[in-house]
């Protein structure tokens, strides 16, 4: 069965010109499968500047993309990136500044000998890249995601290995803040996001979270807003979970994206088998997105709307093929660039209906 979409040639970004927020997609770069310079994927950038207000990497705007050596920066793909979204009168949302994830943190911090070095070295990476952006693409980078995924779902900062923060674990706590400041200093105009999962569900995390928001508000440190990832499923987090989460930063009076959204409908494998996806799933998937849309819309006042920004253009290189094992079909668009009925229900999300 298809699960193409029979939707009108409505654009997302033709809605959200009046929602007062930008509409996002992550997009690949050299390295990455759904690289859109690739002359293989060349039909994707008028599906992304047709559609989109904004584009974020990815992958080529990381840690030890920008920075694999020390000192050793790398702008060419980012800017190529940048340069093309510039063009195309796309935004910029930058991801991101400090992730303790693995192969994302260059060898050379791994290898700090102390603490002061390894502080030395985080100053250095963000005042280089975010002034870079800045001073060469001025207006463009509207947000950057400061700092992503530091804490652990219990509340706790991520410390202990497995899965752990070198940052924490020779600077406490203190990496954020200070990555916060550096950012703050080296562009005055681009919105400061904290960005992670699973805070849409665990109230555990998310107030954690805002807890160190009142901290950093209470001490003048500089912080716009919050992203909520948002990689959820069909079911799980139910809808009202996931509002009063949007709505609880939107009380605190921070900005509010989401800012990874994809909704998996397979994570039990039972339709693994399947090389399409059928239409009563799809059905259900353009239901869910619409709610969470909507979802949005509802909890977040319009001048504390950051945006929404879906993970990924098509189902075929999403990250969660490789994460779960099998597909998933957690976007917008099939492979073939046609819209899904979830891109549907998001558009009679974003129409208010
Ligand atoms: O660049 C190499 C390529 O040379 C090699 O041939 C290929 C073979 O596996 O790997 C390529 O690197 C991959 C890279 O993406 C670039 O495509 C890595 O293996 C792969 O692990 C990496 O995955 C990315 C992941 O972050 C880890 O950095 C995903 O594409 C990306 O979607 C995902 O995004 C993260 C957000 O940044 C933070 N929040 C969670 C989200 C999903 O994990």
């Amino acid at each position: 069965m298809s699960s193409s979409s029979s939707s009108s040639s409505v654009t997302l970004k033709s809605l959200t010109a009046t929602l007062g927020f930008p509409f996002g997609v992550a997009v690949g770069g050299p390295g990455d499968g759904d690289n859109i310079f690739a002359p293989a994927n060349a039909a994707m950038q008028s599906v992304v500047s047709s559609q989109f207000d904004l584009v974020v990497a990815g992958n080529i705007m990381k840690m030890s993309y920008l920075e694999p050596t020390q000192n050793g920066f790398t702008f060419t793909d980012a800017d190529n990136l940048v340069t093309w979204a510039q063009t195309n009168h796309l935004l910029v949302h930058g991801h991101t500044l400090i992730w303790h994830s693995a192969y994302q943190v260059p060898t050379f911090m791994s290898n700090a000998p102390d603490g002061p070095t390894l502080q030395s070295m985080l100053d250095n990476h963000i005042q280089t890249i975010v002034s870079h952006f800045a001073t060469n693409f001025p207006g463009e980078v509207v947000s950057w995601d400061v700092v992503n995924e530091a804490f652990n779902d219990d509340g706790s900062y991520r410390n202990a290995d497995p899965n752990g923060s070198i940052f924490y674990q020779k600077l406490g706590s203190a990496y954020i803040e200070n990555a916060f400041k550096t950012a703050r200093a080296a562009d005055s105009n681009a919105k400061l996001y904290y960005n992670d999962y699973n805070i849409e569900w665990s109230t555990t995390k998310l107030n954690a979270v805002l807890a160190m928001v009142d901290d950093f508000k209470n001490r003048n440190i500089p912080i716009d807003g919050v992203g909520f990832q948002m990689h959820v499923s069909l079911t799980f987090p139910d809808i009202n979970t996931i509002k009063n989460s949007l709505a609880a930063v939107a009380a605190k009076g921070l900005m509010v994206r989401i800012s990874e959204l994809d909704v998996a409908v397979d994570q039990n494998g039972s339709i693994a088998n399947e090389t399409t996806l059928d239409s009563t799933t799809a059905a259900l998937q353009k239901q869910r997105y619409h709610d969470i849309v909507k979802a949005y819309l509802d909890a977040v006042p319009l001048a504390q709307r950051g945006g929404i920004t879906v993970w990924g253009l098509v189902d075929g290189y999403s990250w969660l093929t490789g994460f779960e094992g099998h597909p998933e079909w957690p976007l917008l668009f099939n492979n073939d660039l046609t819209t899904k009925p979830a891109f549907d229900g998001v558009v009679q999300a974003l129409q208010g209906l």
